[in-house]
């Protein structure tokens, strides 16, 4: 199983199995690095802001991958043509790669065309025993310690960028609510409003959690 980093909020994970896309704001993200000849079999959205929901609809079409979204934001896409999956909060979604759970995010969440986009999600994907928390974009919240009680990610992809979310300090909280062991930030350095300074957050984690910090384009492989 292979993570790649496209730059954001966006990801991309690929399995023996699948291809699975994480807020694919990739056409008009300034730092986005992503092969367009992944193979692409999943799109998970976290909530319907166009830098989360980015090229979900458009790529779903060229490819058949089915957009798994919360119930509003799946509508707007089935609407506009995508193969969607509207799912909801807390409940176990199967995949032929795996399971997902999504939670609520303390964050806002409109279509395009600024309607009501349902609740913005973090996302809890379980793979080959492996648990990733994608937390999409989110405030620091409670919930995160029951998660870390009840589900313990392995690894959590955090927001760091401030002003719309969590900045570095909440975000070594989050890490230690959820309990995992790496943590990966996203969410900042794409545009001026949400710098963050990445030494700063490894100061304030503990010394038994690790930072992994990808470019855009980077990957990771876990086995
Ligand atoms: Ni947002
Ligand atoms: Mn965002």
């Amino acid at each position: 199983m292979e993570l790649q980093f496209i730059g954001h909020s966006a990801f991309y994970l690929e399995t023996e199995k699948a291809g699975i896309l994480i807020d694919p704001f990739i056409s008009q993200n300034p730092i986005s690095k992503f092969d367009p000849k992944s193979k692409v079999t999943d799109i998970l959205v976290t909530h319907g802001h166009s830098d989360h929901l980015g090229d979900a609809i458009p790529i779903s079409k060229q490819t058949g991958a089915t957009i798994t979204a919360i119930f509003e934001l799946a509508n707007y896409c089935a609407k506009c043509g995508a193969k969607v999956q509207a799912v909801n909060i807390g409940g176990k979604i199967p995949f032929e790669w795996g399971r997902a759970r999504f939670f609520s995010a303390t964050h806002s969440s409109s279509t395009p065309d600024g309607a009501y986009a349902g609740c913005a999600t973090s996302i809890l994907m379980e793979i080959n025993g492996m648990k990733i928390f994608h937390a999409g974009d989110t405030g620091l919240h409670q919930e995160m310690k029951t998660i870390g009680e009840i589900y313990k990610p392995d690894i959590a992809i955090l927001p760091v960028g401030n002003f719309y979310t969590m900045g570095v300090k909440e975000a070594a909280i989050a890490a230690q609510w959820l309990g995992a062991k790496k943590i990966i930030p996203m969410h900042y350095n794409t545009f001026d409003l949400i710098k963050a300074d990445i030494k700063k957050l490894k100061s304030f984690l503990p010394k038994n959690i690790e930072c992994i910090t990808l470019e855009p384009g980077q990957k990771i492989g876990f086995y």
